[in-house]
């Protein structure tokens, strides 16, 4: 499509929303005045998904703008449209490749039937993620512009936020939202496939007291991470990202002190622990929007690789490959994290146990990809420069594959800097044209204080 194509096929997609959101006022919704635009403007959407997974949609200073380039067509229904959106208070709607005639129709009542004016723009994602409206986001503008570390971390703390709500709903004795977890993992994906370290700098973040819940975040992030590099397709990656922030789900149904207990357990509360991948795919069996397979996942994720976990599987039980994903991304979750019987491993202390348990609990193949793609120096690490200074990785180039980045800590004498200072490995030094900074290897982290990873990510991005 050349320019001009695409201007006259993006009018056509808004007007026909906007034919939809005004034939609402005026027939039933089942009337094909309301249905007829909306089949209309998913068909209009099709040459645009033929080679992005995405398309953008501004509402800018009242001008309607199509990646930058603003849409001068102008009819009354495209006025209309762009009314509704500006006075509920959104400035952008993404249509994402997946979209359906559904979610169009839900995203038109949706400005029809919302009446209040100039909604917060999170207020109105969790409206649309209630709707059920699942291919259509909407975002600030001003998004766009933030940097990855910023957006990541607002992405993890929303999937926090939705772990909390959906764990809080099951203790309560409601049924979470489906909707709800797909919608966090659908972004967490985005943000994995965009910027692979700013995603997995933030699971390094442990919070002790939220134990479940930053672990549910951290495993469903580390199995989208898996997931990508595996070449999933995106509905198994989001069903594993969903599988992976659910699967403890069912600890909601075991007693507090049990879950907080430190130490070891005995048989008895051994036994109760186990039930708890039962207790979540009993959970999930009720929840909207939770595909089968996931379902699955979420039982057989204790079972193992050599099939002697729990509940232990008959021998013709055939095991979901998606379970021993969750497998490696939960072992590794775990034991990086600091516990009130165990401290935390670095990164590569982890994957060094976790080697050792490749081919019996956990799938090998998994290990070694893990491994593969957290890199030589996993986010997170404590390194040595060539200089003496220590810092601790905060990510790569280009998101995973390239050069780590490193966060200076301490300068050569071992004095804590004021502030994290962000190198550049590829600065050279001017006088012998060499680099100035090499990664001699890894430090122990226990000979220094415990690092703060968000308050190291904070103040190099600031
Ligand atoms: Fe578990
Ligand atoms: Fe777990």
């Amino acid at each position: 499509m050349d320019r001009r194509q695409m201007e006259n096929a993006i009018a056509g997609v808004v007007r026909h929303l906007g034919a939809s959101l005004k034939n609402r006022g005026l027939y039933p919704p089942t009337h094909p005045l309301v249905r007829t635009p909306v089949e209309k403007c998913r068909m209009e959407l099709n040459p645009f998904f033929a080679d992005r997974s995405e398309l953008a949609l501004t509402v800018s200073d009242g001008t309607l703008v199509l990646e930058g380039v603003p849409i001068f067509q102008l009819t009354s229904s495209l006025e209309l449209f762009m009314a509704r959106l500006g006075a509920i208070g959104v400035p952008a709607v993404i249509f994402e490749r997946g979209v359906s005639v559904e979610d169009i129709e839900l995203f038109v009542r949706f400005l029809h039937e919302t009446k209040d004016q100039g909604l917060p723009i999170q207020e109105i994602k969790e409206r649309l993620a209630r709707w059920g409206v699942t291919h259509i986001r909407v975002t600030a503008a001003e998004e766009k512009e933030k940097d990855d570390f910023t957006l990541a971390r607002e992405i993890y703390g929303s999937a926090l936020n939705a772990v909390v709500r959906a764990l809080k709903d099951v203790r309560s004795g409601k049924t979470p939202d489906g909707a709800e977890s797909n919608r966090v993992v659908r972004e967490m994906s985005g943000m994995v496939s965009r910027n692979r370290d700013a995603m997995l700098a933030l699971t390094l973040i442990k919070n002790f007291d939220e134990y479940t819940y930053n672990h549910s975040v951290n495993v469903s992030v580390l199995s989208l991470a898996l997931a990508e590099t595996l070449g999933l397709s995106e509905p198994e990656r989001i069903g594993i990202g969903v599988a992976g922030l659910l699967h403890d789900v069912g600890k909601t149904q075991l007693a507090l002190d049990l879950i907080r207990k430190p130490g070891t357990l005995t048989v008895e509360e051994f036994e109760e622990i186990k039930k708890h991948p039962e207790e979540g795919f009993a959970i999930l069996g009720k929840m909207t929007h939770i595909h089968e397979s996931t379902r699955s996942v979420v039982r057989e994720h204790h079972m193992r690789f050599d099939r002697t976990g729990y509940p232990r599987p008959e021998p013709e039980y055939r095991m979901n490959q998606h379970s021993f994903v969750i497998a490696v991304a939960d072992c590794y979750d775990a034991l990086t994290t600091m516990r009130s019987y165990q401290r935390a491993r670095t990164p590569r202390q982890a994957l060094e146990i976790m080697r050792k348990l490749a081919g019996k609990s956990l799938d090998p193949d998994l290990v070694e990809l893990l491994e593969r793609s957290l890199g030589v120096y996993p986010v997170g690490t404590m390194v040595r420069l060539s200089t003496m200074e220590v810092g601790v990785v905060t990510g790569s180039q280009d998101g995973g594959t390239g050069e780590p980045q490193v966060a200076i800590l301490f300068d050569r004498s071992g004095n804590p800097l004021a502030a994290p200072q962000g190198v550049d490995l590829k600065e050279s030094d001017p006088s012998s044209g060499k680099r100035r900074r090499l990664i001699l290897g890894t430090v122990n982290p226990l000979m220094h204080p415990p690092v703060s990873m968000s308050g190291v990510l904070q103040a190099i991005s600031g």
